[in-house]
């Protein structure tokens, strides 16, 4: 665990094509809140060149064939001692770099030692009541498959640019997030959460199955009483731990070299349907 005299350099990573808009406002709110006065370095992400992952796995054991801007973003997350990440609800989802950007991350597996367990706090701006959609899970899952230990969440309400520090809410939520930052403790959402991962965002299998987006997790929940309960075994592929995540990457390089053993034959089984008409 990191401590708070480690804490010299924040990384705030704006999700926002916006400058000075509400997430910019949010990164450097909660930064100026942290104690001790650490560096800020932040990165807009739409302003760099992350260009498309293109599946080939090579990241896994020597260098991604695209020569953009990932590697320097990712060395600066590796360098900070902890990473504020704000992007602004879009149709519901995440800002789109923030998904471009986790595309790639299949090279976060070679740098497991510096990433997992780095403190980070996700922050979600929205511009309607309830309008947040799946923003926030989206921050979320950005910091927790690069490793990063994600120390407190928010969705703030900001419609109009700046609302993010006019209103008293968005204040009081980077507080909150600066404190929770420096706090050695794990976080804890309120009310249910995934045993396994903490994570809140399920799918209803059924009438009785349960599925947590955010680690994968299968299991059953019950209702006694207005207390909801919920049992969810690991799942299989786990990165909660930093030896599951080391171990995944091991299995993603296995899978990789059974799919070059497998790969003329496959060749020959989907021959019939090349071509195609495209736009
Ligand atoms: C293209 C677009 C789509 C948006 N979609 C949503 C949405 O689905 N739900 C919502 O609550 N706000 C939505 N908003 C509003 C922004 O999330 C909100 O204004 C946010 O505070 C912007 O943060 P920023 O100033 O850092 O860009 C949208 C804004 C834009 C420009």
């Amino acid at each position: 665990m990191r401590s708070v005299t480690e804490m010299k350099n924040l990384l705030g990573i704006i999700g926002s094509p916006r400058k000075m808009g509400n997430c910019e406002l949010m990164v450097k709110e909660i930064a100026a809140a942290v104690p001790g006065s650490p560096k800020l370095r932040m990165v807009r992400l739409v302003e760099k060149d992350i260009r498309p992952c293109k599946a080939c796995y090579r990241c896994l054991v020597g260098d991604c064939p695209h020569q953009d801007d990932f590697s320097g973003v990712l060395r600066a997350i590796i360098e900070a001692d902890a990473v504020i990440v704000a992007a602004p609800a879009y149709l519901r989802g995440t800002h789109s770099c923030i998904q471009r950007f986790l595309d790639r991350g299949l090279q976060a597996y070679r740098h497991v030692d510096a990433l997992y367990g780095k403190p980070a706090v996700a922050v979600a701006t929205a511009g309607v009541e309830d309008g947040e959609g799946s923003a926030l899970l989206g921050v979320e899952f950005f910091i927790r498959q690069l490793g990063l230990s994600l120390k407190g969440r928010a969705v703030v309400r900001a419609t109009f640019p700046g609302d993010a520090i006019v209103l008293a809410e968005g204040r009081s939520a980077a507080h909150r997030l600066a404190a929770a930052l420096v706090s050695p403790g794990d976080y804890t959402p309120e009310g249910v959460s995934c045993p396994e991962c903490k994570g809140t965002y399920f799918e209803f299998r059924g009438m009785t199955a349960i599925y947590c987006l955010s680690c994968g997790g299968v299991g059953s929940f019950s209702v006694d009483g207005g207390k909801v309960d919920l049992m969810i075994a690991p799942p299989a592929h786990s990165w909660r731990k930093k030896e599951d995540m080391a171990s995944h990457g091991k299995w993603l390089i296995g899978q990789r070299e059974e799919f070059l053993r497998q790969r003329e034959r496959r060749k020959d089984a989907v021959k019939p349907y090349l071509g195609g008409e495209f736009i």
